[in-house]
């Protein structure tokens, strides 16, 4: 390395033969939406199962799934009524388990959801809470409060909910009885979604149960639903700024003018994964014979914290592995933006010894293919309708494929979101009455929420339903435009989007750059993001991103080993283009 580039060293590889969570690229599934196994329009375990060689070919770590448990889908799954069996819509418990089985033997590893925030109004112990009344313990399972005011009509404090609206819905005051009399509980959801009681004993002891079950049928990781909201605020004092989550908080830097929300982030989150960590490591026993870190079991937090320094702490070493890193999915499409997203990041997982993780879709917020034919500055919308200003498609594509090569050449694991690697847009011309997020009608239909990302896969062209599954049916429409993104339209064929994630996850693995070494290139302009990651082996690529009007030369003595689009005819990188070289040692 040259002196200059010591200099700009942000971020030591953690090296060749680091756990494999610590450089992973896993690919998101959202089960209502992949494959459909039985023609009834939703995706379902088996569909899942039949097209996991797809993900082999792709190239990627491992997969992680969107809840399929038991469920009456009023958030989408999120919505949890039995967190130990699947819902009859996705399958069976056997269908999970030859889920898992072909995954492991495709050299793939599965990762589950677990929602402990909240379950679903359904579940048992709900339904038991509320036939028990105020005082049991049955209600002390879920944070249930008497009301102010003289007839208790008021809530007991002014929290509104992620989706809209009160975050408390009042009861009956006695089963059955159909009057709105009862007591308050809590939702930062929808009302479908009461809130559990984490300082009861038996909330802990029931969740640990849970993650040993999964655990036990083979599970490799879990996700774990807003793991930073499960602890509130003694007193539940009131909070008068937004809530800021989700597809509301992208682009905006959270400002609550010094206060800390109450129901965010409390210190007293972390007890919980400390407990969860040791049950995990029970099943990766460093010390015994024969352990190998590429068979660790993990957990990934998502976490909408305010800053990488706060998200450092979920993976403190004897907490969780991972945590959604969503500084560089909020970045704006600027140069400077994005430099500091990945120095940032690196920094604080560094500091606690982590990998940092780089996300750019998921099913909570508009697709980057989207996203980013957007007007750069403004806040970005929680979801596209037809009658909203629309991105600018070509623009959007071609910078979401630079963003990604961008993103995959950094050390560290990388998470993409179904469909991505076809450069799906979000659905924006959806008709408003196909539209099932709970945040539109809560919102008092003021924002479209998260549909627009969640529309079913298209696998070939020629079939109904694009081949998402054997009949015409989805249950959300797919844009016209998903026809020619097909899979069987953009396999082989050069320049497609599917064969640019290809390349660049081949190339990612043989240059070992998820475990790399990074320092900033100086000498470009400042609307240009110049990288190199160099690996364990000594292999250095050198990795341009650039965001100006004016071509960027490429550097002497390198060769072309990927590049996000076309170059210009003279070689040099146009704008919104990343390329990523090899240097000569
Ligand atoms: C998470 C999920 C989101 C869900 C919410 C409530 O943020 O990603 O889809 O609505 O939690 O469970
Ligand atoms: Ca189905």
């Amino acid at each position: 390395m040259t002196q200059t580039q010591l200099d700009d060293l942000v971020h030591v590889g953690s090296g060749a033969d680091a756990a494999w969570w610590r450089s992973a690229v896993i690919y998101q599934i959202y089960p209502r939406s992949w494959a459909d196994g039985n023609g009834d329009g939703i995706g379902d375990l088996p569909g899942i199962t039949s097209r996991l060689p797809y993900l082999r070919d792709l190239g990627v770590d491992a997969v992680w799934l969107s809840p399929f448990y038991v469920s009456p889908q009023a958030d989408a799954g999120y919505d949890v009524a039995d967190y130990r069996d699947v819902d009859p819509i996705f399958g069976t418990l056997v269908d999970a388990d030859t889920l898992l089985a072909t995954a492991h033997d495709l050299g793939l590893k599965i990762m589950v959801d677990l929602v402990p925030n909240h379950s679903s109004d359904e579940h048992p112990w709900f339904k038991a809470a509320l036939a028990a009344g105020p005082g049991s313990p049955e209600r002390e399972h879920y944070v249930f409060r008497d009301g102010l005011g003289p007839n208790g009509d008021l809530p007991p404090n002014n929290w509104l909910c992620v989706f809209g609206g009160a975050a408390w819905t009042r009861v009956s005051s006695e089963a059955g009885s159909g009057d709105t009399k009862g007591q308050w509980y809590l939702h930062l959801f929808d009302p479908k979604q009461p809130d559990f009681n984490w300082d009861n004993p038996k909330v802990r002891d029931e969740f640990e149960d849970v993650l040993k079950f999964w655990l036990d049928r083979g599970v490799d990781g879990f996700r774990v639903d807003v793991a930073n909201a499960l602890i509130k605020a003694a007193g539940l004092p009131d909070w008068d700024e937004p809530l800021h989550i989700l597809g509301d908080a992208v682009g905006v830097p959270h400002d609550h003018h010094g206060k800390k929300p109450p129901m965010w982030d409390q210190d007293g989150v972390h007890e919980v994964y400390l407990a969860w960590r040791r049950i995990l490591n029970s099943y990766n026993p460093i010390d015994a014979e024969g352990y190998s870190s590429d068979s660790d079991r993990i957990l990934c937090a998502e976490a909408w914290v305010e800053s990488p320094e706060r998200l450092s702490r979920y993976v403190r070493q004897d907490e969780m592995h991972q945590a959604f890193n969503f500084e560089f999915l909020q970045a704006q499409w600027r140069a400077g933006d994005l430099r500091d997203a990945v120095t940032k990041s690196l920094a604080a997982a560094d500091s606690v010894g982590a990998p940092t993780t780089w996300v750019l879709s998921n099913h909570d917020v508009v697709r980057h293919a989207s996203r980013l034919g957007l007007p750069v500055g403004p806040k970005r919308p929680n979801g596209i309708g037809i009658d909203d200003p629309q991105p600018d498609a070509a623009l959007g594509l071609r910078r979401a494929r630079a963003a990604t090569a961008l993103m995959l050449a950094l050390p560290g694991s990388s998470y993409l979101y179904q469909g991505e690697e076809l450069g799906l847009p979000d659905s924006t011309d959806m008709p408003d009455e196909f539209r099932q997020d709970p945040t539109w009608a809560r919102s008092g239909h003021t924002e479209r929420g998260r549909d627009g990302c969640r529309v079913p896969m298209p696998w070939e062209g020629d079939r109904p339903s694009y081949g998402f599954g054997p009949s015409d049916r989805t249950w959300l429409p797919q844009p016209a435009s998903y026809r020619a993104l097909a899979v069987d339209r953009q396999v082989d064929v050069e320049g497609s989007t599917l064969e640019l994630y290809r390349a660049l996850l081949a190339a990612r693995r043989e240059n070992g750059l998820g475990t790399g070494s990074l320092s900033l290139l100086e000498g470009y302009s400042r609307d240009v993001v110049a990288l190199v990651n160099e690996s364990a082996a000594g292999t250095r690529v050198v990795v341009i991103t650039n965001l100006g009007a004016e071509p960027v030369a490429v550097p002497p003595g390198t060769t072309m080993l990927v590049s996000s689009g076309p170059l210009t005819l003279s070689g040099t990188v146009p704008t919104d283009t990343t390329v990523w070289l090899t240097a000569q040692p």
